[in-house]
């Protein structure tokens, strides 16, 4: 048996009707090289998805392998209940610095989901600890998405993810999107923004007393199909949480770590939210790693005498050494190598790759956020991701439109011949999908 039966009889692969398998081969990759993957007979893809958004520098990246390697022969692992070791302490200090010591103590997971269920139960448990158990309930935006757990999918706005499992979840209210393609007539970024923060105040100053948090992507909405929004909607949620007494829940799984321009989203709007979670790029794309981090404010509130005012959540994994030192490895890599000044070039020679696509006159939309840039194509017939990205395969590309948005979302070490071969196969699989004759 080749290896794709072999891993159609024997895996179950993510988010995937398997019977699609039937007409649409999967891939088996061999080796990955900086921002490419190679598959088992040789041919080369650039991965411009970075592996569902997690790789930063390249695969196989010679300064993670070799911290990696370091920490192989130290120490794979240890629970991190009652024990502790410098990678983890490292890395927490580390994280705190960068928030300039407002969010501190970070408390670990491994995927995205685990840590936006974190971020919700701690703020729950933070409310009940100060005798509010009736702020028990949560709010998000339209179009949110955070995670594919059953308290993740209770704030991810999502129906293909979250209608099957309606009886398990209990959904979160949700408040308008600041996306900034809903601009009306003569409306600014800016003005769409206030707008939903307006939707967002008239939400709070109706259920703020029986709400514990609000939680939102900054910035771009990437799992809805790269929604992009204005900062200012962060200042003014940041406001309207304080003035309602609600905490504001920054899910920087997807754009943290430098994916939009600064290391931590929620920079661009001079704010910082009241718990942070991070995963996905943190550990550079080479091992599940995810956190939450606290304003000290919270932490203390569940430091008492009683045991149940502890947070008594954990993973067997929590703190691993090894993806705490893939971690380590990968700030280094942002010092080292000055990364978010040199990604604004790379952002400039992205927005200019795609120069081609938007006079393309299927193409609405085109948006960028730092290291993503987006496009939608309304008018495709539908089977348009698919006919999409199996024609970029073939041209050695590897995109995954999300509906009928295409993105870029590379690596940090694609050079300019790489952004150059990227806007090319897009452009091409964009005239190919759109032309459903030839299927
Ligand atoms: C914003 C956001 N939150 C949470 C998640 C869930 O992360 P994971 O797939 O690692 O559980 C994702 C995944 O794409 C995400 O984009």
């Amino acid at each position: 048996m080749s290896l794709l039966q072999r891993s159609l009889a024997a895996v179950w692969h993510p988010c995937t009707q398997m019977k699609q398998h039937e007409t649409l081969p999967l891939l088996a990759i061999a080796r990955g090289e900086g921002a490419w993957l190679i598959d088992s007979e040789g041919k080369r893809y650039l991965d411009a998805v970075s592996s569902w958004w997690v790789n930063l520098f390249g695969h196989c990246n010679p300064h993670i392998n070799q911290r990696l390697r370091e920490q192989l022969d130290k120490l794979e692992h240890v629970m991190l209940a009652g024990f502790t070791h410098e990678p983890v302490v490292a890395l927490s200090e580390k994280l705190s610095a960068l928030t300039g010591g407002v969010l501190g103590h970070a408390f670990y997971a491994s995927d995205g989901a685990s840590a936006t269920e974190i971020a919700l139960k701690m703020s729950l448990h933070y409310w009940r600890n100060l005798g509010r158990s009736d702020k028990n309930r949560f709010v998000c935006l339209a179009g949110s998405y955070h995670g594919e757990t059953v308290g993740a999918l209770a704030v991810t706005d999502i129906a293909l993810f979250r209608d099957a499992y309606a009886p398990l979840v209990r959904s979160a209210d949700t408040v308008p999107s600041p996306d900034w393609r809903q601009a009306r007539d003569g409306e600014t970024r800016v003005d769409v923004a206030r707008r939903a923060a307006a939707g967002l105040e008239a939400w709070l100053e109706a259920h703020h007393t029986t709400t514990a948090a609000l939680i939102v992507e900054p910035l771009v909405q990437c799992a809805t199909g790269m929604a992009m929004y204005d900062a200012e909607y962060l200042r003014l949620a940041r406001a309207l949480c304080d003035r309602y007494q609600v905490h504001l829940i920054a899910d920087e799984i997807a754009v943290g770590c430098g994916r939009t321009g600064t290391f931590f989203a929620c920079e661009q709007a001079g704010i910082w939210p009241d718990f942070l979670c991070l995963s996905k790029g943190i550990s550079g794309g080479y091992l599940p790693l995810s956190l939450v981090l606290s304003r000290d404010a919270i932490y203390q509130a569940f430091y008492a005498d009683e045991v149940s005012r502890g947070f008594l959540h954990s993973h067997s994994y929590t703190g691993n050494p090894l993806a705490c030192s893939a971690a380590l490895a990968t700030l280094e890599l942002f010092e080292r190598d000055e990364v978010l000044t040199n990604n604004r070039t790379r952002a400039r020679l992205m927005k200019d790759a795609a120069d081609n696509i938007v006079t393309h006159s299927a193409v609405h939309h085109l948006r960028q956020h730092g290291m993503i840039l987006a496009f939608d194509v309304p008018s495709a017939a539908p089977g348009f991701a698919r006919r999409f990205a199996e024609h970029a395969l073939q041209q050695g590309v590897l995109l995954r439109p999300i509906g009928n948005t295409v993105y870029w979302m590379p690596p940090y070490i694609v050079e300019a011949a790489d952004i150059e071969t990227l806007a090319q196969a897009s452009m091409s699989a964009l005239q190919h999908a759109l032309d459903v004759t030839k299927y």
